[in-house]
Order: structure tokens, then sequence, then C-alpha cells
């Protein structure tokens, strides 16, 4: 699985690239950001090349709905994230794809087309970046972190937008990012480039590979009380895990909360 995984996100990869710079088509979803013929075609051919060899395994893709097979088996994928970054030829962006065994995450597979990085992570297994194991970063104190994080689609029209925590930090860490692929900041996360990463509203998506890349990188992902990451939820707080406690202090400090929805 985790070869088909891999070889999916590559053909899926190859995909993306030939629309980079050449996009013809892009729509407007309703309070989601955009799509593009970039986002439809790569989810055909990963979901083609996943069940080619798995036609009875269940999938939770972006841009479609498949119908459910009744499978243990269930894979989690988003075929473009950081649409916006593509649409305007902007090099940050990247294939996600999880897999779910009976509810539990086992497999996650990153996969930047741009820079050929191709983040692998098994449950047990540890992570790894281009078949080199990585670590998540030593940095212990927030002064000393860079941190990403991202704004929801619908941050002009609801008050629950991020923009209150990304003060705090913007205040209290080295630096924060926003890159614009939700993926790759988990990724990052994961390869010790960031030390920490938030963001609500995101879709299990866009979770669900780099969470577990987060972990067997030695890393920890919760929602913004420190419960444990529901990929189905609306928190992300992944980190290195030394400075969890420190940003969970601050998110709490919020002066709204998702869950106030
Ligand atoms: C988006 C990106 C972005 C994040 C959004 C996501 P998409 O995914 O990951 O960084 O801030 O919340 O929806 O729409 O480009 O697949
Ligand atoms: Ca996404
Ligand atoms: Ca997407």
């Amino acid at each position: 699985m985790r070869v088909i995984a891999i070889q999916a996100a590559q053909a899926g990869g190859e995909v993306l690239m030939q629309h980079f710079g050449r996009l013809t088509q892009i729509e407007e979803k309703h309070l989601g950001g955009l799509v593009t013929e970039a986002d439809r075609n790569s989810e055909q051919t990963i979901v083609e090349a996943i069940r080619s060899t798995f036609p009875r395994h269940d999938v939770l893709a972006e841009e479609n709905t498949y119908a459910a097979e009744g499978s243990p088996y269930k894979w989690i994928i988003d075929p473009l994230d950081g649409t916006t970054n593509f649409a305007h030829s902007f090099p940050w962006f990247a294939i996600s794809i999880a897999l779910e065994v009976e509810g539990e995450l086992v497999l996650g597979v990153i996969y930047n087309p741009v820079s050929g990085e191709m983040f692998v992570a098994e449950k047990g297994q540890g992570a790894f970046l281009n078949d080199q194991p990585i670590k998540v970063s030593t940095v212990d104190s927030l002064e000393q972190s860079l941190l990403a994080t991202g704004f929801p689609y619908d941050r002009k029209i609801s008050e629950v937008n991020n923009y209150d925590h990304f003060i705090t930090f913007q205040q209290a860490a080295q630096a924060c990012r926003r890159p614009g692929a939700a993926a790759l900041d988990l990724a990052c996360v994961a390869a010790g480039r960031f030390d920490g990463y938030w963001e609500m509203k995101l879709k299990p998506w866009d979770v669900a590979a780099g969470k577990l890349l987060v972990e067997e990188a030695g890393g920890t992902v919760t929602d913004f009380k420190g419960t444990p990451c529901d990929i189905y939820g609306t928190e992300t707080l992944a980190s290195n895990g030394q400075i969890h406690d420190t940003m969970l202090e601050l998110l709490s400090r919020g002066a709204t909360a998702t869950s106030a929805e």
C-alpha cells in the first residue's frame, strides 16, 4: 500500500506539473476557495492509481464523492493542496494521501512535485523524506520558534478567522509564516523546518497524512485544548512537542474559539 500510495502521488504530481502555469479553468467554490482542472485531473489520476489495485477500498477525496464500499480501508486524498498558490503560479503546493484502516491512520504520503520531496510515514515505522529519516526540531522556546499557520476560506464573514491567534503568535514567536498549503506546513513540522503550526477549519484531506508524519517524526498533534487531534475536527495544533504547552496556553487566550461557532 505504501508503494501504491507513492506511485499514485507521483502520477498526480505529473498531472499537476503539466497544468502548472497553464491553467485554463479557475472556478470559485462557495466559501471553499478555488478549484481548477488540475485539482480534478490530479484526483482522477490518483484515485484510478489506487483503485486499479484496491478496487473495493473506500475513498474520501476533496473534489468528488465516491460511493461507500463498506471497506475497513479508507484513502483520504487532497489531489492539490495549495490551489490558490497553484492558480497564481506560486510554486508551493502538494499532493496528500493518507490511509485509514478501521479508523486508524496507518500511512501518510505528501509529495511536492516542484522540489521532488516525498514525505512518507507509516504507523510505528517513523517518518522519511526521500527515504531519509526525519525528526521534529529540538527548539524549546517559542521566542526561538518559526511557526506556520493559515486562514479559513470564510475569514471575511466569520469572526472565527484566526486573526487573533496570528497577532498573538507573531508577537511571541521568532516569526510566523503563511505558506498556503496545510499538508506541506505539517510536513515541514515533521522535517524540523517549522517548530509549530496551527490552523482551524481544515478538512480531513488537509490534515490526515501530515498528522501521521508529525507524530512519526516525534512531534505532537492536538486540538487547541490539548486533546489528540481528530482529523474530522476543526482545530489542528502540531508542534515539535517542546513548545506545545506554550502554544496551547496562547491559543486559550484568543478572543474566539472555533467551538463557539
Ligand atoms: C487549503 C490550503 C491552505 C489552508 C486552507 C486549505 P486547498 O487547501 O491547505 O493552506 O489555509 O485552509 O483549505 O484548498 O488548497 O486544497
Ligand atoms: Ca487542502
Ligand atoms: Ca485541495
